[in-house]
């Protein structure tokens, strides 16, 4: 297995190190690459993580064996993680391909919309447990409902802590996604993080507990929650706004050395790579940002 780990061990090492382990979104080659590059600069273990969604772009076995042949290249520890699993289904088809850590989202229903009630989370997540454990694979499962405060009903949206440690016992789970104030995507102004109540669900669960949409969280805010518990941070969106202005930034570029071309009357060139590099590079320094903030640089 070499470095490819169950993503317990790294985060049981977080929670006891005071840091926390990134996990970043790859949905590419570029993508894949810039996460792994960044981990071995930063001497950090880290998780590469892919969403259900991978499906619709292309097939999940592709991007996995592209994992596989630089997870078998990666000197630093790292797990291969499937985020917001929505169905068992799903879930055993991407612990099929060799992952070594699976989330099972059971706070949504499998249109990613609609709450399921705890009875039914708790019934998957446990499903979803028991089937991971027999072959060693690490489960994150979620309580709460993902969100910006101030844009949805109040702080009744944020993970309760008697909740979440009976769905710990209920459940198995190995580490927990927890509501404390973030949301997916960019937020609104500042975002308020519930650092207490990390606290509190730390002091009651147990467990390596984990931060989703850490995009846009401020870097005092990070450091504050992770001294409170938080093991694991994701982060999507970061990656793709580093994605997004080198690829605009080249584009402009191009534009201008094509009109320079034109005027001279020579024929235009066409390298791809011109593009992509740039934009590795600037998602690996996206991944690099954030491990430095999240303490697990050198970590390794
Ligand atoms: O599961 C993935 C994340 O929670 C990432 O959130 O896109 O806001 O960084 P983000
Ligand atoms: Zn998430």
């Amino acid at each position: 297995m070499g470095m490819l780990r169950p993503s317990k061990e790294l985060v049981t090492k977080a929670k006891q190190g005071k840091y926390a382990v990134g996990a970043f979104n790859a949905v590419n080659m570029e993508s894949a690459q810039a996460v792994f590059d960044a981990g071995e600069r930063e001497r950090a273990p880290f998780i590469i993580q892919i969403t259900q969604t991978t499906i619709n772009y292309t097939e999940p076995d592709e991007l996995f064996a592209m994992l596989r042949a630089l997870s078998e290249r990666a000197t630093v520890p790292h797990a291969i993680h499937l985020d917001h699993g929505r169905s068992f289904a799903i879930v055993m088809r991407f612990l099929r391909l060799g992952m070594t850590s699976v989330m099972i989202d059971g706070s949504l229903g499998e249109d990613g919309k609609t709450p399921r009630t705890y009875d039914d989370n708790a019934a998957i997540t446990r499903k979803v447990v028991e089937a991971a454990h027999a072959i060693g694979v690490t489960v994150e499962g979620e309580i709460g409902w993902l969100g910006q405060v101030e844009d949805a009903k109040g702080e009744e949206i944020l993970t309760k802590p008697d909740e979440a440690a009976r769905f710990v016992k209920d459940t198995g789970v190995d580490m927990l996604a927890v509501a404390i104030g973030t949301k997916h995507g960019l937020f609104k102004g500042t975002p308020k993080i519930y650092a207490d109540r990390v606290a509190e669900i730390a002091a009651v669960t147990n467990l390596p507990l984990v931060m989703h949409g850490g995009t846009g969280v401020p870097d005092d805010a990070v450091r504050k929650a992770v001294a409170n518990g938080i093991s694991k941070i994701n982060i999507d969106t970061q990656i793709r706004v580093a994605f997004y202005d080198s690829v605009i930034e080249s584009i402009h570029e191009i534009e201008k050395e094509f009109a320079e071309i034109d005027k001279k009357g020579e024929v235009r060139k066409f390298d791809i790579r011109g593009i992509l590099k740039p934009a590795r590079e600037a998602m690996r320094e996206a991944v690099a940002n954030r491990i430095r903030v999240f303490g697990s640089s050198g970590k390794a």
